[in-house]
């Protein structure tokens, strides 16, 4: 390792120890300033919605939760079946549905998921193939209302969606594939430097969610953490990084979904 890796490395390490940085620095937060926060929610962006149904009674589920952590393990290999919108939908509310909303001035949303001071800096975007009823596009998942927004309404996204998955063709042609990108302010407004180490503790959560939830209805997943940020990021539409604005976003988590090819 070269001395610059090994410097960057070292600074990286510092995340790890982002109570101790903020507590010796001493300097205060947006939240004690009393600067206005951010929306817990991104708004739609207004184009066309799909309702999702919600009556996850009617899913086959199988296993008791101890079968589902014995038997979950991250999953490469789907069958040529589609997603039904219901089985997308029990997903989408596993990892991130909204239970309720609190507060008056800064409201914030309780999850299905935990989150720090339940900031919840994720939104989720899907790289729909294959499911039921949706034509292939780029969607994201409006939590408050339950619905997919299209996003991008381009079915041409597999050649340039795999080069940002690094090659991973398996991801990049699932039936969906979930990406779960972060507003970081929403956590920097309250925890200043420890918000990038609590955010990324948070994405942990959701995916071993999706994992669970996945198992439960004959689905399997597999988390993603290789692939090409810049790449990424450009195919979701945000503005390349570094950048100082509040309504930053950048992806920080991936995982395809499929139905599990039967053993
Ligand atoms: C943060 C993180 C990033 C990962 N990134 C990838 C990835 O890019 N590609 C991949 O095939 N697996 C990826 N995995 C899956 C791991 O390889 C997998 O969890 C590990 O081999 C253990 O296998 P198991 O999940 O079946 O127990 C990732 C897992 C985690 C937690």
């Amino acid at each position: 390792m070269n001395e610059k890796t090994s410097y960057e490395i070292m600074k990286n390490r510092e995340l790890l120890k982002a109570y101790h940085k903020a507590d010796a620095g001493a300097e205060q937060t947006d939240q004690e300033q009393k600067l206005p926060s951010i929306p817990c929610l991104q708004a739609p962006k207004g184009t066309k919605t799909i309702k999702l149904p919600t009556d996850y009674h009617s899913l086959t589920m199988t296993g008791t939760l101890l079968d589902l952590i014995q038997k979950r393990e991250s999953r490469r290999k789907y069958a040529e079946e589609p997603l039904t919108l219901l089985e997308l939908s029990f997903l989408l509310w596993s990892t991130q549905g909204v239970r309720r909303f609190a507060g008056h001035n800064n409201p914030v949303t309780f999850r299905n998921v935990p989150s720090a001071g339940s900031r919840h800096t994720f939104e989720t975007y899907l790289f729909i193939n294959h499911v039921e009823g949706l034509p292939k596009a780029i969607y994201h998942y409006l939590p408050e209302e339950h619905e997919l927004e299209f996003w991008e309404d381009r079915s041409d996204f597999s050649q340039e969606l795999t080069d940002a998955l690094c090659g991973q063709r398996f991801a990049a042609f699932a039936p969906v594939l979930f990406v779960w990108a972060s507003i970081p302010y929403r956590m920097e407004w309250r925890y200043g430097l420890k918000a990038a180490k609590y955010l990324l503790i948070d994405a942990g959560h959701v995916c071993e969610n999706l994992y669970l939830a996945c198992e439960s209805i004959g689905c399997g997943t597999c988390a993603i953490g290789a692939y090409d940020q810049d790449r990424l990021d450009e195919l979701l539409g945000f503005l390349p990084g570094p950048s100082a604005e509040k309504n930053y976003s950048c992806a920080v988590y991936a995982a395809p979904v499929g139905k599990r090819i039967s053993e």
